[in-house]
């Protein structure tokens, strides 16, 4: 496959991150997967929290945690103490706003930030979470570098995320990640190459292509056949017809195992 040398990536910022987030990208991507951004819902964040031993000891950095939905659900379910950091105020503000609402602020907060410089002092939390959100970041290795100095010596690590898995020509490569805003996408591979440089210890490291596959043909069906009229009320007929077209070269893309997803575990020694 094309291997992403270093230094070849789009030119994305934290403010074109911010500008989606601050646009419609919010709104409909919970409209097309529910208040947990992420592939699998609450079931994945189970897993995740299981996989990691969380409970009501258990002090969480949630890196990208737009609308804090799995931060409320790990509170909830685990009693576990989490701070959710995002650096789009607006994803910021309704996080807090439904938190609130929940009576769940005595168990969760939130920070506004940029995982390339985490506001916390090294050895802070027992585990930090991400959930398909660290495709946007413009330097996995500084993430990674930092997810390591901000946790305990023995924290773990565990994250999904949306990965590059086959062979593609440049147009796709730029294609894709342009409609996603993301400066490009790891590899399984390169992340546990990431982990290992910074000192983690890797405990799993799961391929999970197969079942984004399929959500992402669940996302468009949803889109064409439930959400169409209401986002053309909303935003347009334009803009629904980018993101129908957008969509379409991802469902493409991972029916033909060029994009996939991924879930890694990893311990600080
Ligand atoms: C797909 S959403 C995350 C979904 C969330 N993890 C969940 O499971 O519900 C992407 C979020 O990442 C945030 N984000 C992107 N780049 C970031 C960065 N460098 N630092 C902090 N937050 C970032 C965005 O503001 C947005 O809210």
């Amino acid at each position: 496959m094309n291997a992403i040398k270093k230094g070849e990536k789009l030119d994305f910022t934290i403010g074109d991150v911010n500008d989606a987030y601050e646009g419609p990208a919010g709104i409909l991507w919970e409209m097309l997967m529910g208040e947990h951004i992420h592939v699998g819902g609450e079931a994945e964040t189970d897993i995740m929290a299981q996989k990691a031993g969380m409970n009501s000891e258990t002090r969480v950095l949630d890196i990208c945690s737009a609308l804090g939905g799995p931060a409320r659900y790990l509170a909830r379910n685990y009693g576990s103490y989490i701070t959710g950091l995002d650096a789009t105020q607006k994803m910021l503000d309704e996080a807090t706003r439904r938190t609130r609402t929940e009576g769940l602020d005595h168990l969760v907060d939130y920070r506004l930030g940029n995982a390339l410089d985490i506001p916390f002092r090294a050895g802070t939390f027992d585990v930090v979470l991400g959930q398909d959100a660290w495709c946007y970041i413009t330097d996995k290795e500084r993430l990674i570098e930092e997810a390591y100095r901000v946790l305990k010596p023995g924290g773990i690590i565990v994250f999904t995320d949306w990965t590059q898995i086959g062979n593609m020509t440049d147009d796709e490569w730029v294609c894709l990640n342009t409609f996603m805003v993301f400066p490009y996408m790891e590899t399984l591979d390169g992340y546990e190459t990431l982990l290992l440089d910074v000192g983690f210890n890797l405990i799993e490291k799961e391929d999970l292509s197969i079942d984004f596959a399929r959500h992402c043909s669940i996302y468009q069906n949803k889109l064409r056949n439930e959400l169409k009229d209401s986002i053309i009320r909303m935003y347009g007929e334009e803009l629904f017809n980018e993101i129908d077209r957008g969509l379409d070269n991802w469902v493409n893309a991972a029916q033909k195992s060029k994009v996939g997803r991924g879930r890694i575990i990893g311990r600080k020694l």
